[in-house]
């Protein structure tokens, strides 16, 4: 929808006024209204990387979603502020995992005797408490982008990875990219006794996948993937490594955010496309290809826009930016010391990846 022109110039305004000392972040995901006026866009590992480059910025906007503002506060300054313009932007994956649960999991596998040779390896999309469980049991924080090269780091640590909390990034590097088998992998469920595993089964296995989902790409089907190479023939399928392993199985091409963009710049003119990622970016991706005679289409009409990333909208972007060009500080996302000096330890083994 095009954006109200009234609150693009205040936008405007309120950014001119703050000028250098305003840093504002556009995860791919972003509404349009948005994201033109992000001074970077990125998908989150990207993000994690440029707000730790801008000491400078003494505000940094994140348009995105919780978890990537308290990321993005743990890698800059004390003196930075890091500012989420609506703070009920959650991540439903996020909140699949608590550090109450996560915490019992490790008594889980201390009694089975394999805690020691365990190593954490937490995805992006969890909250700063499982950061820093990570860090403190020497582990690191992985994104869609660099999944294979933490679990390639990981087994050189250890004999198993407890994987947390995306079970489909986590089964899709494993089995896709590394070739396990889907045998090498359980799922631990945190509502039930032991996470619903035997020790046997615990012993045995590689890789603990946590029983996690994205509310959005765990929605597409192989129906979905099926549907569209009839509708579309002679449609590439690229799908976001958080879908479900038949519909990766399935797919042409698997990757983040940023390789799906990346991807689609290199395509033929005359190419199609079906995606599965979130609508935002599909239909910006879209309309940006479209003169290029690229065709790319939704992967399935029937799944929608990723709620909480909607909304952060052009009104909370004006209102967070405004008060800020007034000196005040609103919706700070600001992680507490212990926990920020163990997530830290975590990002940064991520950012050390080779
Ligand atoms: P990436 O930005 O790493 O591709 O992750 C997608 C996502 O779901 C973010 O919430
Ligand atoms: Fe969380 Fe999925 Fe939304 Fe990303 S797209 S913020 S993983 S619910």
């Amino acid at each position: 929808s095009p954006s109200d022109p009234d609150l693009v110039e205040r936008a405007r305004a309120a950014k001119a006024k703050l000028g250098d000392k305003v840093f504002v972040l556009g995860h791919h995901y972003q509404r349009d209204e948005v994201i033109q006026f992000a001074d970077v866009t990125g998908d989150s590992f990207k993000l994690a990387r440029d707000a730790a480059a801008r000491p400078e910025a003494e505000y940094i906007v994140f348009c995105g979603v919780h978890f990537m503002a308290e990321s993005a506060d743990i890698l800059t300054g004390d003196d930075q502020k890091v500012v989420l313009p609506d703070l009920a932007a959650g991540c439903s994956m996020a909140d699949m995992a608590t550090a109450e649960q996560v915490a019992e999991c490790w008594d889980v596998l201390t009694e089975a005797g394999i805690a020691d040779t365990t190593v954490p390896v937490s995805y992006m999309n969890s909250s700063a408490d499982i950061k820093a469980f990570t860090g403190k049991h020497g582990g690191t924080i992985c994104t869609s982008s660099n999944a294979r090269r933490a679990l390639d780091w990981a087994f050189e640590q250890g004999e198993k990875v407890l994987f947390l909390p995306d079970q489909h990034l986590g089964r899709n590097t494993a089995v896709r990219d590394m070739g396990m088998s889907l045998d090498d992998c359980v799922v631990y469920n945190p509502h039930k006794p032991n996470g619903g595993l035997t020790v046997e089964e615990l012993r045995a296995a590689k890789m603990i996948l946590w029983r996690g989902h994205c509310s959005v790409h765990g929605r597409f089907s192989l129906e979905s993937v099926r549907e569209v190479r009839e509708r579309v023939p002679g449609v590439n399928v690229l799908v976001h490594p958080e879908c479900r392993h038949e519909v990766v199985a399935a797919a042409d091409y698997v990757g983040s955010t940023e390789y799906i963009i990346k991807t689609l710049e290199a395509a033929p003119a005359g190419s199609k496309w079906a995606i599965g990622t979130e609508l935002n970016l599909v239909r910006r991706l879209a309309n940006r290809f479209a003169d290029e005679g690229k065709e790319i289409v939704f992967l399935d009409r029937t799944v929608c826009f990723c709620s909480t990333m909607n909304r952060i909208d052009l009104p909370h972007l004006v209102w967070a930016l405004e008060s800020l060009a007034e000196g005040n500080l609103v919706n700070r996302i600001q992680v507490d010391r212990e926990t920020e000096d163990f997530a830290k330890l975590a990002l940064e083994r991520m950012l050390a990846l080779p």
